[in-house]
């Protein structure tokens, strides 16, 4: 397989020191290929305008970039990109003016892109992304990659050209939380494994990581001040295996590694229930004092944290503490669902004494729409996993919540769990919340989606993975890809570009991509992959 971009660079330096000289030279004869069209870009982008001549890049192209440290990074990504598969040089570089491509900060023109968005203009001799802030520039560059055609991806020398297609791409993200979330508690996946997903996340412009981080199964990262809890009770996962954690130092690296793709991490410690490693690894933590069994099953809702026990808020301060000094983003996830377990006083009861901890170490609590069943602390998010199914009185306890200022996040089950099986075949995944194909995936609004919730309490979407059934990262892509991207262009693009027929021509494109990437896939029947798919 493939391996994570850091690899990959290493084996970008080798191959361009071997190139060094004959970058210049004669390029290996071309295939004649089509120029993408702007358009022909997942998630769609906000506004395409096409026309004039099409950009090429070549063996002289300069990436270009403002004299900023932030430009020069993601100019710097962009030819870790491109080096492989064009055999180019393509030095960064910062001197003003001269065709290449092109990565401009910009405040002059660009009040209406935002923290997010970037314009994409190619013509002859220049292709220029401009943006405000360099996840702009960022995303850009992903649509960029896009428009390039799929060779570009491959990791050896492929014959070009490297044409893209003439006009102006403006576009910003219909919602500032695009998320997807990883559950590396009920297995564990090594930090190689979770850069891998980030890598694949970026391409569609996800810009929120989600990290599942304790369940009944797992306790996954380190905390000094419990220092049982991560070797014992991350020691084991569903059906048994070996399990493991992250230290410190390897979860500061992913959530480096994902600020360098311009994500942030939602680092998640699920209470008062899915709590069974933390307390087989501390008896106080039990009401009756005595540690279970750590577990392997795949049961929900049978452990409780003991509500009653001021030792429980001491854990809780400690834990949330520490992930809060070593999380750099606002928010802090502290699950809520499936409780069991937990009287229904005890559950709020517990609600009102942990939030304000969230709080306290300076971040914004995000829970599992459950919590809206307490009283969510002020600027909390709820993320909602019901279903189409789901009682209307449980919809309308969240859609109360959401008149009443709770931020909404949009993860219903039977759209967007990319646990669920496409169908009954499918070999990975469980079915409790219904078959997901591809189209029931992306054919939803979120602006529309919960009644009696408004639309402005909806800050985005976010594709949960729950993890019991996988172990590698071809498992991890199966199901997420093609699914994915249709969850990354509903938190993306304006609802006016939502349309099946046309995003299925556009995900069919990205297949190549994904082959070139090494990527695995479901090859769904809904959607009409170039031929030999
Ligand atoms: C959940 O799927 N229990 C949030």
């Amino acid at each position: 397989m493939r391996q994570h971009r850091t690899p990959r660079l290493l084996g970008t330096l080798l191959l361009v020191a071997a190139a060094g000289v004959s970058a210049v030279g004669a390029a290996p004869s071309a295939p004649d290929r089509t120029v993408t069209p702007l358009s022909r870009v997942v998630p769609a982008p906000a506004s395409v305008d096409p026309g004039g001549s099409p950009y090429r890049i070549t063996s002289g192209t300069r990436i270009r970039v403002s004299p900023s440290e932030e430009a020069r990074r993601v100019g710097s990504y962009l030819a870790g990109v491109l080096r492989p598969s064009t055999g180019y040089r393509l030095p960064v570089t910062d001197e003003p003016g001269g065709d290449g491509i092109r990565l401009r900060l910009s405040r002059a023109d660009t009040a209406g892109l935002g923290a997010e968005g970037y314009r994409l203009t190619s013509k002859k001799g220049a292709v220029t992304i401009t943006a405000r802030e360099s996840a702009g520039l960022f995303h850009g560059v992903q649509t960029l990659r896009q428009l390039l055609p799929a060779a570009v991806e491959e990791d050896s020398r492929q014959p070009g050209p490297w044409p893209v297609a003439g006009g102006t791409v403006t576009d910003t993200p219909r919602y500032g939380w695009r998320g997807a979330m990883l559950d590396v508690s009920r297995h564990f996946f090594t930090v190689d494994q979770v850069k891998r997903y980030i890598d694949q996340l970026a391409l569609y412009k996800i810009n929120t990581l989600h990290l599942h981080l304790s369940d009944d199964q797992g306790w996954r990262i380190a905390i000094d001040s419990w220092p049982r809890l991560a070797p014992y009770g991350g020691s084991t996962a569903v059906g048994g295996g070996p399990g493991g954690h992250y230290t410190k130092a390897q979860y500061k690296d992913i959530v480096r590694y994902a600020a360098s793709r311009h994500l942030q991490v939602v680092p998640e410690i699920d209470m008062p229930g899915h709590t069974n490693a933390a307390l087989a690894s501390y008896p106080e933590l039990n009401c009756d004092g005595v540690a279970p069994p750590l577990y392997t099953g795949t049961e929900v809702g049978f452990s409780s944290l003991c509500v009653d026990k001021p030792v429980t808020y001491d854990f809780v301060d400690d834990v949330i503490r520490e992930l809060a000094a070593i999380t750099p983003g606002e928010y802090l996830h502290i699950g809520g669902d499936e409780a069991h377990s937990t009287s229904h006083e005890d559950y709020v009861a517990f609600m009102e004494r942990v939030q304000p901890v969230v709080a306290k170490y300076g971040k914004t609590v995000v829970g599992w729409h459950q919590l809206t069943g307490a009283v969510p602390a002020k600027g909390a998010l709820a993320q909602y996993w019901g279903l189409d199914g789901t009682g209307a009185a449980e919809k309308e306890q969240v859609a109360a919540a959401a008149r009443n200022g709770t931020g909404l996040i949009l993860s219903p089950a039977d759209r967007v769990y990319l646990d669920m099986k496409y169908t009954a075949d499918t070999p990975l995944g469980l079915s409790w919340a219904g078959l997901v194909e591809v189209r029931r995936s992306y054919d939803w609004d979120p602006a529309a989606y919960l009644p009696g919730a408004p639309a402005s309490a909806v800050r985005g979407v976010e594709a949960p993975l729950w993890s019991e059934t996988l172990t590698t990262s071809p498992d991890i892509e199966y199901m997420a890809f093609p699914r994915l991207p249709g969850v990354a262009e509903l938190g993306w693009s304006p609802a006016s570009t939502h349309d099946w027929d046309g995003y299925k021509v556009r995900l069919a494109a990205q297949a190549p991509r994904w082959d070139a990437l090494g990527m695995n896939y479901y090859r769904s029947p809904q959607v009409p992959w170039p031929t030999g798919k």
